[in-house]
C-alpha cells in the first residue's frame, strides 16, 4: 500500500536528497525503490513507486508534495476558466510519459517473474486535491462545485479521467501485470453523489485499459456504501478498507467478487499476539469470497517497524 516505503530505513537513504516527484520521474531510482520492500519482506507483488500525481505534475500542473502534508497545488482549480486552462495542457503524449514507462520496464525486469501493479488516483480523489489545492478532511471546496457547477465538474472530472487513464495504460503497456485505481476520498461521499457525479469518469479512467486484458482492482476508504457501485464502474477485484469485515464485504457484492486488503494498519503497533489473531480473522473471513489479496487496508504508518511487516507476511504465507 501506499507509503510503504517510508518505514524502511534503504527508502529513506536512497530518497536523501531528492524531492519525492522527483524520485517518481528518475527511472532507476523508481524502480529500485520499488523493490525494496519485495526483497525485504518477500511479498508476492510489487507496487510501483510513483504516487497519483504524477500525472498531474506531467501535464504541467503546478504541484508538489509536501513531506508529512501530501500533494499542494501551487493554486487551486475553481472556475470554469481554471478547468479550462487544465484542459488546454491537453491529454498525456507517450514523450511526456516515459520516465514512467520507463521506470516500469526496468522494475518488470529485476522482478524476475513477481507481478508489478500499477496504479492511478482516480478522477474523484485527484479533483478533490486540484479543488481544494491540497489535502483536506471534508473536501467541502469538491463536492460543493459538483452540484453548484456540475458543467465545469464534469469537465475537470474527465480531464483527470484522461491523464489519469493515460499514466495507468503506460504503466500496463510498460509491463505491469495488474492494475488498482485509488479513489481514496470517495468514502466522503454518499452513494447518490457517488453514482451521479463520480462514478461515470472513473468508468471513463479505467475503460482507457480495458482493452490490456489485465485485473482492475479499485480501493477507497470508507467506502462500505460505496462497493457495489465501485465494482460496477469496471472493477474485476474490489479493495475493502479496515472498517468492514471482509465476510459482509463479500455478502454486499453478492459473492462473486474477490476483495483486496483489509488488514487494519493500527494493528501493526500492537502486540505481536493482538496483531496475529486479527491476521488470521482477516483471512479466515476473506475465504468468503471468491477470492482475497491479502493487504493492508490502508497506506503503511511510517513509524511501523518493518520486522513487523515481514512478520505479517510469514504468518500469510504459513497460511
Ligand atoms: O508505497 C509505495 O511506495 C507505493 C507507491 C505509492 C505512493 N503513493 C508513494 C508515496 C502509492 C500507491 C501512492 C498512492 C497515493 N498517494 C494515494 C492513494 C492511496 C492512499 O494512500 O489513499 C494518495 C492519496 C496519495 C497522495 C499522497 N502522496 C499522500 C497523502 C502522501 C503522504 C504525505 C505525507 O508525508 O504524509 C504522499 C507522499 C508519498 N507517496 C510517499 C510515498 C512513498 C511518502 C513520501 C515520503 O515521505 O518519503
Amino acid at each position: 500500500m501506499r507509503q510503504a516505503g517510508r518505514s524502511l530505513p534503504e527508502y529513506r537513504a536512497a530518497r536523501e536528497g531528492t524531492a519525492m516527484l522527483e524520485a517518481c520521474l528518475t527511472p532507476a531510482l523508481a524502480s529500485e525503490i520499488t523493490l525494496q520492500p519485495v526483497r525485504r519482506h518477500d511479498v508476492d507483488a510489487a507496487i510501483f513507486f510513483s504516487d497519483i500525481v504524477v500525472p498531474l505534475k506531467l501535464a504541467g500542473v503546478d504541484v508538489e508534495i509536501k513531506p508529512g502534508v501530501g500533494p499542494v497545488m501551487g493554486a487551486p482549480v475553481r472556475t470554469a476558466d481554471d478547468v479550462a486552462r487544465l484542459r488546454d495542457l491537453g491529454p498525456l503524449t507517450a514523450e511526456q510519459l516515459a520516465p514512467v514507462a520507463e521506470g516500469v520496464a526496468l522494475t518488470v525486469g529485476a522482478l524476475g517473474g513477481t507481478p508489478l501493479i500499477g496504479f492511478a488516483g482516480a478522477p474523484f480523489t485527484l479533483a478533490a486535491y486540484l479543488v481544494e489545492g491540497g489535502p483536506s478532511r471534508d473536501h467541502l471546496a469538491a463536492r460543493t462545485l459538483m452540484h453548484a457547477d456540475p458543467a465545469t465538474w464534469t469537465a475537470l472530472t474527465e480531464w483527470a479521467a484522461d491523464v489519469t487513464g493515460a499514466f495507468l495504460r503506460a504503466q500496463v503497456l510498460a509491463g505491469a501485470s495488474a492494475a488498482q485505481l485509488f479513489d481514496s476520498w470517495a468514502g466522503s461521499l454518499g452513494l447518490a453523489d457517488y453514482t451521479a457525479h463520480v462514478a461515470p469518469a472513473s468508468a471513463r479512467a479505467l475503460g482507457s485499459i480495458a482493452d490490456l486484458g489485465v485485473r482492475k482492482v479499485h480501493f477507497g476508504t470508507g467506502t462500505s456504501e460505496l462497493l457495489v457501485a465501485m465494482r460496477d464502474v469496471g472493477a474485476d477485484v474490489v479493495g475493502v478498507d479496515y472498517r468492514l469485515p471482509l465476510d459482509e464485504a463479500n455478502r454486499r457484492l453478492g459473492g462473486s467478487t474477490p476483495l483486496q486488503g483489509n488488514v487494519d494498519p493500527a494493528l501493526l503497533a500492537a502486540p505481536w499476539p493482538v496483531l496475529e489473531a486479527h491476521v488470521r480473522d482477516v483471512v479466515a473471513r476473506g475465504e468468503a469470497a471468491p477470492g482475497h489479496v491479502v493487504n493492508l487496508g490502508h497506506g503503511v504508518p511510517p513509524e511501523t517497524d518493518p520486522d513487523v511487516l515481514t512478520r505479517v507476511v510469514q504468518l500469510v504465507h504459513s497460511l
